[in-house]
């Protein structure tokens, strides 16, 4: 276990838990690590929250981060590159990592640990299980990238086996890993409490996203558009659910430095497709992926009676 601030070696010789209560933040690499903290730190009755993070930490993790220090008495922040939710290669290898930026974005943020294990820490042998979720699966994010969510079931069940959290934190952005998630936990019967965390913005109101700074200064600017568009939607009652889908395809893609993979309105709970407005569930929510370039975006809207939430 390595100090993440200044004062190595006292640290080192201190008691975990003396570290703890001096609220310095400590990083674990390996399994041994953490559970030498978990040791000897000792749960006891206090709380535990966990924000399972890929690194390139931006405010959008920080809220999470700070929703899970309100409600938890021990926050873990793992930092875990996992390339079993990879389906394409070329992502995985430019998938932006500086663990030190994160270190030192996390160091007085109230989290206590951070956990950035190598690959073999998660996978001691190659996780060949295969989760089934249903038609939850079929839809959007998953139709479009094959074994992605079964990928971040895996992560997310060994991170909590590993640091066995009473709470997760996940960000609404990805509505549908959190709906897997949720899931996941209901499945496995693994007892953590899922927390979903609003989606932070950017000023010109793109969502935030580590792979936004993969963006050219071109397509950063241009893709304020994706928001823009889908806050002007919610607002068009005119239109029938199919219509309302191609003209937020239309719209976005009148930019020519972006691309609509999918434009899907479903109901916000079961994220199923609805086709109808009658009869549709009250609160849905309008997803989009888009690329610009290499990089995909993805984003969404809550709605209920054409009135944004
Ligand atoms: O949302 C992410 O950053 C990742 O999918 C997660 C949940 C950390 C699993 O790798």
């Amino acid at each position: 276990m390595v100090p993440a601030t200044a004062g190595r070696s006292l640290i080192k010789n201190m008691s975990i838990f003396a570290a703890l209560l001096l609220k310095r933040m400590l990083i674990a690499r390996t399994r041994k690590e953490l559970d030498s903290f978990f040791g000897r730190a000792g749960r006891e009755n206090r709380t535990l929250g966990l924000v399972p993070t890929m690194g390139a930490l931006h405010q959008g993790h920080m809220s999470l981060v700070s929703c899970c220090n309100s409600e938890n008495d021990v926050t873990v922040v793992s930092v875990f590159v996992n390339p079993t939710q990879f389906n394409d290669p070329k992502d995985l290898e430019i998938y932006p990592r500086d663990l030190e930026k994160d270190i030192n974005m996390l160091s007085g943020s109230g989290c206590d640990v951070v956990f950035a294990p190598d690959v073999e820490t998660i996978y001691p042998e190659p996780d060949n299980r295969v989760f089934n979720f249903g038609p939850l699966e079929r839809v959007m994010e998953g139709k479009l990238r094959p074994g992605h969510f079964n990928g971040v079931a895996q992560v997310v069940s060994r991170l909590f086996e590993l640091v066995k959290p009473d709470r997760a934190y996940f960000g609404k952005k990805d509505i549908q890993q959190l709906a897997i998630i949720r899931k996941l936990t209901a499945l496995t019967g693994l007892p953590v409490e899922i927390r979903g965390c609003d989606t932070l913005r950017e000023n010109d109101g793109l969502a935030m996203s580590s792979r936004n700074m993969l963006l050219t200064g071109e397509q950063r600017k241009n893709a304020a558009i994706i928001y823009r568009t889908l806050r002007e939607a919610t607002l068009k009652k005119e239109l029938g659910v199919d219509q309302l889908k191609t003209w937020i395809a239309d719209t976005i893609n009148s930019n020519t430095l972006l691309k609509v993979e999918y434009v899907e309105i479903a109901g916000s709970s079961d994220l199923q497709p609805v086709t109808h407005w009658a009869g549709s569930e009250a609160e849905l929510v309008i997803c989009v992926a888009v690329r610009a370039g290499n990089i995909r975006l993805i984003d969404n809207v809550f709605f209920s009676n054409f009135v944004l939430l």
